[in-house]
């Protein structure tokens, strides 16, 4: 309508930052980092491949927010329990499929020289793009299947195996009992076969014992970040203490299980 104002800013919930992330008709406003313009690259990069779930870049804003499309369907939000798609076989088997796509849609992006990342490592060839936070909190699903992932503020040069680790630690979920985490940790044998449902979907072929140790370094790289930022300040950060010590018990679990959990069964 003619006289309709400007569309309402919708504060979007289930982001783990107080980060304010707003909705504006079928966009998303985000406020702009460092590392925004290299986010930016991959997102136009994965774009021209046509993956999709992704936001598309659409800009800035007048006040200099980052401007993404939104996509349309059920993410867990303020939800507690989180809904029944987080623990579905489907829907783990769909967070596979998408990021064997990521991955390969990245394989062939270079970032340009001087490129800066949240915290992903320095890209040399070999490596892909890593969504790095590919978790049950930022995914978008429609009846229940997966469509994609938000928030690629943790988006980076990525081994294959340390971007899977992290699905792993939050999907499976490969998490220590007694976590602060809204969902129950499987049982070792109920944990082997979700890890490996997850693998077969992404089609991983290569050495599994690599990928199990990839999920000890990812959990102690989560933790460590966690609080290099707490200490240096960051309420929000600080606030995920909690959270840095249970991704270190993920990672000592990890390194403690046997070399059979690590293999398909039969394999
Ligand atoms: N492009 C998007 N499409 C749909 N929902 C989104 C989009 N971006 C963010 N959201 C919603 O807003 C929440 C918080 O945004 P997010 O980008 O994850 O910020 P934070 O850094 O705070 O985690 C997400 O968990 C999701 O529910
Ligand atoms: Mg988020």
């Amino acid at each position: 309508m003619s006289d309709e104002g400007p569309a309402a800013e919708l504060p979007l919930a289930g982001g783990r930052t107080t980060s304010g992330v707003v909705r504006v008709g079928d966009t998303v406003r985000r406020p702009v980092r460092a590392w925004t313009a290299s986010v930016h690259a991959v997102l136009r990069h994965l774009e021209q491949a046509g993956l999709d779930g992704v936001p598309r870049v659409l800009g800035l804003d007048d006040d200099g927010r980052e401007v993404l499309t939104y996509l349309e369907g059920d993410t867990v939000g303020d939800a507690l329990p989180w809904p029944g798609w987080v623990t579905s076989d489907a829907v783990l088997a769909d967070v596979g499929r998408w990021l064997r796509r990521l991955h390969d849609a990245t394989a062939d992006f270079v970032p340009a020289p001087g490129s800066v990342w949240f915290a992903a490592r320095g890209w040399e060839p070999g490596l892909v793009v890593g969504h790095h936070d590919a978790a049950p909190y930022n995914a978008v699903c429609r009846n229940g299947h997966l469509v994609g992932f938000v928030d690629w503020d943790g988006a980076g040069p990525s081994s294959r195996e340390f971007d899977l680790a992290y699905a792993a630690l939050t999907w499976v979920p490969l998490l220590a009992p007694g976590s602060a985490w809204p969902v129950a940790v499987p049982a070792p044998a109920e944990a082997h076969r979700r890890l490996h449902l997850l693998l077969d979907a992404y089609g991983y072929d290569g050495d599994r014992s690599a990928a199990g140790r990839a999920v000890g370094a990812r959990a102690r790289r989560g933790a460590e970040v966690t609080r290099q930022l707490a200490d240096g300040g960051d309420p929000v950060f600080a606030a995920l203490r909690g959270q840095a010590d249970d991704l270190d018990r993920a990672a000592q679990r990890a390194e403690e299980q046997p070399p059979s959990f690590w293999q398909p069964s039969g394999g």
